[in-house]
């Protein structure tokens, strides 16, 4: 099999589409990210106002590249306003609510989301995760010394997302890591990460980020691995769903 040309537990300054065609096909387990949203929001140096059929084409781009260099699975976080883009590309396997009530934003019937869709694809013959849970609820956390990047994911979140849905040493690409949330979150669970994002600013923090120790351990989080009888998967669910409340109260 053709190795990966990249030095994995890192980050890389570039267009992801151009670092990820220098991938081999089918050579990362998972990859979980969050695009930009096409909402105008204030990237280092990253236009986030493109005309609605340009982000369509970028999303196009965006799945059937991941679904060339990507193994199993294959998380996204599209915003609301372009969940009807994803679904007229490829029908998610499952739907995850994230409930997120302290940073809604307009709709256009006069009101307000206080939630976001995150889509789960199956890329290999069978599904490998089950999606025990397809309901979130994470604040948005402006506390997370996070402040030089305009979006970061919660961390909580993000280890919720990788634990339940890859397993240990699985390699993780975030193509668009930002401040590195993904990543960090795939260092703290043992899997191994690879991060792209075009700014050398947000590539210089995140390795800052990265270096830091880890301070915690998170064993409640583990992935759900289809080789077991019914009873152990709804214990373990169980299990789980009790640590994530006692880590989200
Ligand atoms: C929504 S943010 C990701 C935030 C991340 N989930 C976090 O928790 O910090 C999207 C990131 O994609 C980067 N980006 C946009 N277009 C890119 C491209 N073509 N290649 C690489 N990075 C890109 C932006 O610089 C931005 O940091």
């Amino acid at each position: 099999m053709e190795q990966i040309p990249f030095a994995l537990n890192d980050v890389y300054k570039g267009d992801c589409f151009y670092l990820m065609r220098q991938l081999p096909d089918k050579s990362v387990d998972c990859v979980i990210t969050d695009p930009p949203y096409n909402a105008n929001l204030d990237y280092e140096n990253y236009d986030d106002t493109k005309s609605e059929e340009d982000y369509k084409q970028f999303c196009i781009r965006l799945f059937y590249e991941v679904k060339r260099i990507c193994k199993k699975t294959f998380i996204i976080t599209p915003g609301m306003n372009n969940l009807h883009i994803w679904l007229g590309i490829k029908k998610p396997n499952c739907i995850i609510s994230w409930y997120k009530p302290n940073t809604v934003s307009r709709n256009q019937c006069m009101g307000f989301d206080c939630w976001e869709p995150i889509l789960y694809y199956s890329l290999s013959e069978v599904i490998k995760h089950r999606v025990p849970i397809n309901h979130y609820s994470y604040l948005v956390n402006f506390e997370q010394g996070v402040d030089w990047h305009p979006c970061p994911k919660p961390l909580k979140m993000m280890r919720k997302l990788v634990g339940d849905y890859s397993n240990p040493d699985d390699v993780i690409l975030d193509p668009f890591a930002g401040s590195g949330t993904t990543l960090f979150a795939a260092k703290q669970l043992g899997r191994r990460y690879l991060g792209f994002d075009m700014s050398e600013y947000y590539v210089q923090k995140m390795k800052e980020r990265l270096s830091q120790e880890l301070l915690i351990s998170f064993d409640g989080f583990k992935s759900f691995e289809l080789n077991k009888n019914e009873d152990d998967y709804v214990k373990e669910a169980i299990e789980i769903e009790n640590n994530h409340q006692e880590e989200t109260e």
